[in-house]
């Protein structure tokens, strides 16, 4: 097993019925030999299709992103911001997300000059649960008339219906562990 998947494990905590809490590692605090292992698994995944840009949204797939950038070649992350900017709405290209865990709709943007025809995009994010993030960035990604080569999640909660979408839409969807259930507060994968 790996190591980033063990410490997951043996340091995650399950909250309120089917959140994985890892705000220690992940998502506020950052443990950065982890997030450069599990980048350099999304690099050994992703490497021969061409990427030219890694797409994530703000906040928690930010520091992710940038791990997996480091191990492509010159490959710059671009992030979704989810605060309307007035200096970006004239060249801005959005889409609107709802999610579910935190019964709430909010509109991502991002400027067009960072998502261009030409580009092979590759979404990093650190939880796959509704899929709702990953397919507006989806949207996005379409609007722009990139190429969405795949997706990399941290954690996919597999109990959930987010892969599934993703994959109606013919998406690669790669995920470095995937939880199948939470059972007595521990984690059981998949
Ligand atoms: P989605 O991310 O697959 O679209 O599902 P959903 O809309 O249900 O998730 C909403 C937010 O909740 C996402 O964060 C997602 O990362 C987070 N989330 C979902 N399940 C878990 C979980 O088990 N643990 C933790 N820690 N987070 C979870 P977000 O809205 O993109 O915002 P941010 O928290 O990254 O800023």
């Amino acid at each position: 097993m790996k190591e980033y998947v063990q410490k997951i494990l043996n340091e995650g905590t399950v909250i309120m019925p089917d959140i994985l809490k890892v705000d220690h590692l992940l998502n506020h605090q950052m443990d950065i030999n982890l997030l450069n292992d599990m980048g350099k698994d999304f690099y050994a995944y992703f490497k021969d299709q061409g990427i030219t840009k890694i797409v994530t949204v703000e906040s928690g797939g930010i520091g992710l992103a940038c791990f997996c950038a480091m191990h492509f070649c010159d490959v710059p992350v671009v992030y979704a911001k989810k605060e309307a900017s007035s200096i970006l709405s004239t060249h801005a290209l959005s889409s609107t997300v709802h999610s579910f865990t935190k019964n709430k709709t909010y509109t991502i943007t991002v400027d067009q000059r960072f998502l261009l025809p030409t580009d092979r995009v590759l979404i990093i994010d650190d939880f796959l649960a509704n899929g709702q993030a990953c397919l507006g960035l989806c949207d996005m990604i379409d609007k722009a008339g990139a190429t969405l080569v795949g997706v990399g999640i941290a954690i996919e909660k597999g109990f959930m219906k987010g892969r599934s979408l993703l994959e109606e839409k013919g998406v690669d969807v790669h995920s470095l562990m995937i939880i199948q259930a939470f059972e007595d507060n521990r984690i059981i994968l998949k």
